[in-house]
């Protein structure tokens, strides 16, 4: 028998964006390269605009041509949009909305953000060890409704006396193909989501709450739900984090909550996130921007977007290259190599050649 296993070519859609964002997805590219090679998995890699970088160039933040190269590809890397640079385009041009188009067009609605504080960051972190110890959740967030896209949303008027309206709005299968996805993840990890919402105020929260809570009673009444109002939550994130499992939230929530998780391990640079659920390709990306005054410094933190890579292999059911980055980033960390964002000295070059080394030892 002979073992001539012709090599699988995984395509991927890569837009690396503005600021750091080509930095960093530089750097997981190499790291994913490194573990798939061996592995007999070859890395197809087309290079589309976004953001900035893409206005600059067509005039479009999302132009045609990234929307089709991203919706024919097997998964979608990008690094970050924004700067400084586009903040006073109209809104319709600023980078942000582009990554927003980029979001809709591929139907995923489920924003995976994980949020761990590995054994190295402990010591780390801005907040006493006993507290970050055992940290281990997932920010289930919300992306393709809420106030990011409720309408109408305009300003109008003369100044002093314009007006400005944002719409939050959600209907219920919106609520309900997320909460789905929620206590699908609860059910594999700890048995708990906790829903975050301010249904104390927000008619929208009270049927963002109402239909979480069908969804649980109908079809995952084994997990336990507990909803919370998201002020009192956002403190418990920081002074309670290891209470929580799965937590599950809208968009501009899930946008808030997932930053001020990052203060667990330390620094917005190692979280990653999943985009999924749609119909097209998912979309891996850092949770954090462009970081404009740390761009082409070579100081940007990629493990983020080396775990987003992770959590890209995942998804094409890769489980055994997701593995080898995780653990490539832990040994990294676990042997002192740590970036600038962490308080060490290692260089974006540095982190991703320690992470390429422990991955494939
Ligand atoms: P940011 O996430 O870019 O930066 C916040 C802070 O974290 C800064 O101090 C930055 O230096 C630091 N930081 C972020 N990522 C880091 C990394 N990998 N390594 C080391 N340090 C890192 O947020 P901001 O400053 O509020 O936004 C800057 C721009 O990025 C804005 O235009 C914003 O709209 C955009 N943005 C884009 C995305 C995205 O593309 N998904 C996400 C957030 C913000
Ligand atoms: C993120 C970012 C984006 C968001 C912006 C840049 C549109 O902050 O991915 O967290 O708010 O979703
Ligand atoms: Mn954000």
């Amino acid at each position: 028998m002979t073992n001539d296993v012709s090599p699988r070519v995984l395509n991927l859609a890569w837009l690396p964006g503005d600021g750091i964002g080509r930095e960093v997805t530089e750097a997981a590219l190499a790291a994913m390269r490194a573990v798939a090679e061996p592995a007999g998995v070859a890395l197809a890699v087309a290079e589309y605009p976004i953001g900035g970088a893409a206005f600059d160039a067509t005039g479009d933040p999302f132009p045609a041509v990234t929307r089709d190269g991203v919706l024919a590809a097997d998964a979608v890397l990008l690094g970050a949009v924004g700067g400084p640079a586009w903040d006073t385009l109209p809104p319709e041009r600023r980078p942000e909305r582009g990554l927003l188009r980029l979001r809709a067009a591929l139907g995923g609605f489920a924003n995976l953000r994980p949020v761990a504080v590995p054994d190295a960051l402990v010591e780390r972190s801005p907040l006493r060890p006993e507290i970050v110890r055992g940290t281990d959740m997932l920010i289930v967030r919300e992306l393709l409704g809420g106030v990011y896209f409720g309408e109408p949303s305009f300003v109008t008027g003369d100044a002093p006396e314009r007006e400005g309206v944002s719409t939050m709005r959600y209907q219920e299968v919106e609520i309900r193909r997320v909460a789905e996805v929620a206590f699908q993840w609860a059910e594999r990890r700890r048995g708990r989501v906790t829903s975050i919402d301010k249904a104390n105020v927000l008619a929208v929260s009270r049927l963002w709450r109402d239909v979480v809570s069908e969804v649980q009673r109908t079809r995952y009444p084994h997990v336990d739900l507990e909803h919370r109002y998201v002020d009192s939550a956002a403190m418990d994130l920081v002074l309670r984090p290891t209470d929580f499992d799965v937590v599950l939230t809208g968009n501009l929530f899930g946008d808030i909550l997932s930053d001020l998780a990052a203060t667990l391990p330390g620094s917005l640079g190692v979280l990653p996130s999943a985009s999924v659920g749609g119909d097209g390709p998912g979309l891996f990306e850092p949770i954090h921007g462009s970081a404009p005054s740390i761009a082409g410094k070579g100081i940007a933190n990629p493990m983020g977007t080396i775990l987003s890579g992770a959590l890209l292999f995942d998804d094409v059911e890769l489980p055994e290259l997701a593995a080898a980055l995780r653990r490539g980033v832990g040994a990294a960390l676990g042997q002192g190599i740590v970036p600038a964002d962490l308080g060490g000295t290692a260089t974006t070059d540095a982190v991703a050649r320690a992470v390429i080394d422990h991955a494939t030892a």
